[in-house]
């Protein structure tokens, strides 16, 4: 199938910044909007490449906003939706669940009922749901999750995320509207907010504050390089089965006290400093509330199906990371002042 006319809601962000950029440059026939509403997350920097392409366009604006919606189908004719917009930190979720409910949930229905109100025939047309591996719950020491492990979130993002996921598939059932959706493990790379384990760490690491393991620090995450997830969610747009579901991994299980290791061993040779400077910020602090114990994904279904398995080295996409944000500290300056510089100095006062 190719598409027209793309939507593509939260492209300033992290994982959306890296598709739009991908789509861009990789369908110049086809017209790419980007409809984001530049929530603390979302950031034009992460886009300086792509801003001026002839194909792409950028609207600020809410999903929750049904005119504005309106106007976007109105206006472009989309034939193809891929959503990503949505509230994405656990921890955030669990201080103010509410915002979660309104952008995850509520917002993708008001995606959905666009979609059904301006398509009028279905052919030819896709709507792609974004989601994430945390709806399947938690993993003991063995196993992974497949498309179909039942749901069992235990987070107010992982619940919101799951919500909204089932009511894409009761779109699909009830009123036959063609989507696709995809549950992908923990990306990482360029352009994410220094709130999420990886760039938080690296980012305390350049500037010598403590390093907050959550627990014992045994936790374990499925880690993906962000390049490889954008490749997927093209591929499954592209060739995915209507109805389906499909599971993206990076076959790259990390416990994180063994990430935190590696990402302060890359960050010392990386910042000239004497080996085992960094390990030393290391503070063990007080876990997460209901903190899943392990992620791990079978992504043999998009393999299999689609022929998509991830490209990047683990080891050498850690220090890949670890040199964009150093090399991109002006980036990482601008995103950590104010609101977030005084939060975490509160954090940091406590440990
Ligand atoms: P992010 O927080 O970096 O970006 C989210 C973007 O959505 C931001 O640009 C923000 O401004 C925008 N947004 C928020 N509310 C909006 C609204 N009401 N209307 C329009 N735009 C709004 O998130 P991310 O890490 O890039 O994740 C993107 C998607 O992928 C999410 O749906 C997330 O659940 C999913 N996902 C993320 C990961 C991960 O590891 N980060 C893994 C699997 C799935
Ligand atoms: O699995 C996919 C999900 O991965 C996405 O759906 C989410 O949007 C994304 O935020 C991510 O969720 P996690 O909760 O797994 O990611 P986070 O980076 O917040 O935490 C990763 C692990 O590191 C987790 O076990 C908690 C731990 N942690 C996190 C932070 C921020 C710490 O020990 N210390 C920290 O300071």
């Amino acid at each position: 199938m190719s598409y027209k006319n793309i939507l593509i809601t939260g492209g300033a962000g992290f994982i959306g910044s890296h598709l739009v950029q991908l789509m861009v440059a990789r369908y110049p026939e086809s017209r790419i909007v980007n409809l984001d509403k530049l929530t603390y997350a979302g950031n034009l920097e992460n886009l300086r490449e792509v801003e001026s392409a002839p194909n792409y366009t950028f609207v600020k604006g809410d999903i929750n906003d049904p005119d504005t919606l309106d106007q976007l189908f109105e206006a472009y004719r989309f034939d193809g939706i891929i959503h990503l917009a949505a509230e994405s930190h656990v921890d955030r979720s669990i201080e103010n669940p509410m915002s979660f409910i309104e952008t995850n949930i509520v917002g993708t229905v008001q995606l959905l009922n666009a979609a059904r109100r301006h398509w009028k025939d279905f052919t030819g047309k896709r709507f792609y749901q974004v989601s994430t591996d945390e709806v399947y719950g938690s993993l003991g020491d063995t196993g992974y999750f497949t498309e179909t492990t039942a749901y069992d979130p235990r987070s107010p993002y992982s619940a919101s995320k799951a919500a909204a996921d089932h009511l894409v598939r009761a779109y699909f059932h009830t009123y036959g509207l063609p989507v696709v959706l995809s549950n992908c493990s923990n990306n990482y790379g360029p352009f994410q907010f220094p709130e999420k384990l990886i760039p938080l760490m690296i980012n305390n690491i350049r500037i010598e504050k403590p390093l907050p393991v959550y627990g014992d620090g045994l936790y374990t995450r499925d880690w993906l390089w962000v390049g490889d997830h954008a490749g997927a969610i093209d591929t499954i747009f592209h060739k995915g089965k209507i109805g389906e579901t499909y599971n993206i991994g990076g076959n790259n299980e990390w416990k994180n006290i063994d990430l935190v290791h590696a990402l302060c061993d890359i960050m010392d040779e990386l910042m000239d400093r004497k080996p085992g400077t960094s390990r030393g910020l290391i503070t063990f602090v007080k876990d997460r509330p209901g903190h899943d114990r392990r992620y791990a994904i079978d992504a043999s279904k998009i393999k299999n199906e689609l022929g998509w398995t991830p490209s990047m080295d683990a080891l050498q996409g850690l220090r890949a990371t670890a040199a964009w944000y150093l090399d991109n500290d002006a980036w990482l300056e601008s995103v950590t002042s104010g609101a977030y510089r005084h939060y975490y100095e509160q954090q940091y006062a406590n440990l």
